[in-house]
């Protein structure tokens, strides 16, 4: 039951151990498998909004009084911490009103997605696998329309542009990111310079603006769509210099416009201000003139969409259907496709994982429960799509942690060992105050360095899917 009174985490935690006769180390232990999760709290540690709910379930399950939602005290302890979970695959909520915390550095687990991006291979096998989409795509002129729907640090998108550059050297290019972190816009767009000095004719948008809006550069809320920032930055130049010296030069703008906060609801990032930043070659204009959007007036109809680990794993299937993958496939063009990419575990990434927490199952919804949910979402609308789950031969792909062969040996240098604890960890989005409590003895070193052993080294499972809009019927 929830309370209607208005208890703290703190409160109902206590209310329920005494009723049950209980400690709180037995409830931390029960209730989110860490014996310290309730001292912690005392000494005022915070929590992810999911621990909260996987809390206020495991008291409201068992009888007790979960706390009230509203609280402004247990929201109070939903603070930095939980955005690290937020960061692993954000998933944006509407604006609320009275967020005071501004500026938030929210992507506080950077770190460990730096150090993943660079030690494994999944973002070159993720672009290898959108090559072959790329190949079943047909544009019709003006230009090859692709969203990245979550840009990250750009390492995927660059791969992507380089083999769309290799298919197609001569058709213009719509390129549209979203990304609402400045940092990752920053690193993806130091990767820019040579993708417009290697082909010419592209238009790339970066915007902040949520799933339901990107693809639209609008913002649903009128008073938002008033106030869009909206700035076009034709390139001077002919050389990937020229063009960086530029690039960089746009740091100021981007540290204006690229603030975000965090809702105080659900940790989630919301843009200070609704932005887009266009960037094309002013040697290019004339012939980009149409395929340059304008403010008020873009449409979406992308050829390929691209989203690659866009939800947290551990959100329903219909959130993250109703929040990502249904406005999206909204966005499709008429034979336009959207690859959709996330983990899927059943490799030793997880058994480091379920070493350490053995209950843990962190990839609670696959290819085919969303796509289900996303058939209902759609309602009528989905007969204009085909729904592509693939068989898992052609789906699931694997990457792994780069490690030179002698690496792994009887004993395993403990850069190699905290390079993989690290990706497991963070392939399996766990929350950093369980991390704190793995990590005060060595048995986590010792987990990840026998499946090391085990493996020979150390890999991953992805799975992916495909929507496809269909061809409307010539009448
Ligand atoms: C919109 S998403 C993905 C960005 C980009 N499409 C990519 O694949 O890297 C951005 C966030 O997803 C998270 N993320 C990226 N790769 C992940 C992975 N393999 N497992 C879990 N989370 C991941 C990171 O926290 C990152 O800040």
């Amino acid at each position: 039951m929830r309370s209607s009174t208005g208890h703290t985490l703190l409160d109902s935690i206590s209310n329920f151990c005494k009723q049950q006769k209980i400690a709180e180390s037995t409830f931390g232990r029960r209730a989110v498998n860490d014996g310290k999760f309730v001292s912690r709290l005392r000494n005022g540690s915070r929590v992810t909004p999911e621990t909260w709910e996987r809390v206020s379930r495991f008291i409201e399950k068992n009888g007790g009084t979960s706390p009230a939602k509203a609280d402004p005290r247990s929201m109070h302890l939903i603070s930095a911490n939980h955005i690290t979970a937020t960061a692993n695959g954000a998933v944006e909520s509407e604006p609320e009103n009275g967020s005071r915390q501004k500026n938030f550095r929210f992507f506080d687990n950077r770190q460990k997605y730096l150090l993943f991006v660079t030690t494994c291979s999944e973002k070159e096998v993720i672009a290898q696998r959108i090559g072959v989409e790329l190949g079943n795509i047909d544009p019709t002129p003006p230009a090859v329309r692709v969203l990245d729907a979550g840009m990250g640090d750009g390492s995927v998108l660059t791969r992507v542009m380089r083999e769309m550059h290799w298919r197609r050297p001569t058709m213009p290019f719509y390129i549209l990111c979203k990304e609402v972190s400045l940092e990752d816009v920053r690193l993806s767009l130091a990767k820019m310079p040579d993708r417009l000095f290697e082909h010419p004719s592209t238009v790339l948008i970066i915007t902040n603006m949520y799933y339901s809006e990107a693809p639209w550069l609008t913002p649903r809320d009128e008073k938002a769509a008033a106030s869009v920032v909206w700035q076009e930055v034709p390139l001077s130049g002919n050389t990937a210099h020229d063009f960086d010296e530029q690039i960089k030069a746009l740091d100021s703008f981007l540290v204006e416009n690229w603030q975000a906060r965090h809702s105080p609801k659900t940790g989630n990032p919301i843009y200070e201000k609704p932005s887009v930043l266009i960037l094309y070659r002013e040697d290019y204009r004339f012939l980009l003139d149409d395929i340059i959007p304008k403010k008020g007036d873009s449409r979406a109809d992308f050829d390929l969409i691209i989203a690659s680990q866009p939800y947290r794993s551990r959100v329903s299937p219909q959130f993250k259907v109703e929040k990502v993958v249904a406005p999206l496939t909204r966005a499709l063009a008429e034979g336009g496709r959207l690859l959709g990419i996330h983990s899927y575990g059943h490799d030793p990434g997880l058994e480091i994982i379920q070493k350490v927490w053995p209950d843990e199952m962190p990839f609670s919804s696959g290819r085919h429960e969303i796509l289900h949910a996303l058939k209902l979402e759609l309602g009528a609308d989905a007969g204009n799509y085909n729904f592509n789950a693939n068989s898992d031969a052609r789906s699931i792909f694997r990457y792994k942690m780069h490690a030179l062969p002698t690496e792994i040996s009887a004993s395993i240098g403990t850069s190699t060992l905290f390079a993989a604890w690290n990706a497991a960890v963070y392939v399996a989005q766990i929350e950093d105050e369980r991390l704190t409590a793995a990590m005060s003895d060595n048995k986590y070193l010792e987990a990840t360095n026998e499946v090391l052993i085990k493996y020979g080294g150390l890999w991953f499972n992805d799975e992916s899917y495909i929507i496809s809009r269909r061809h409307a019927r010539k009448s």
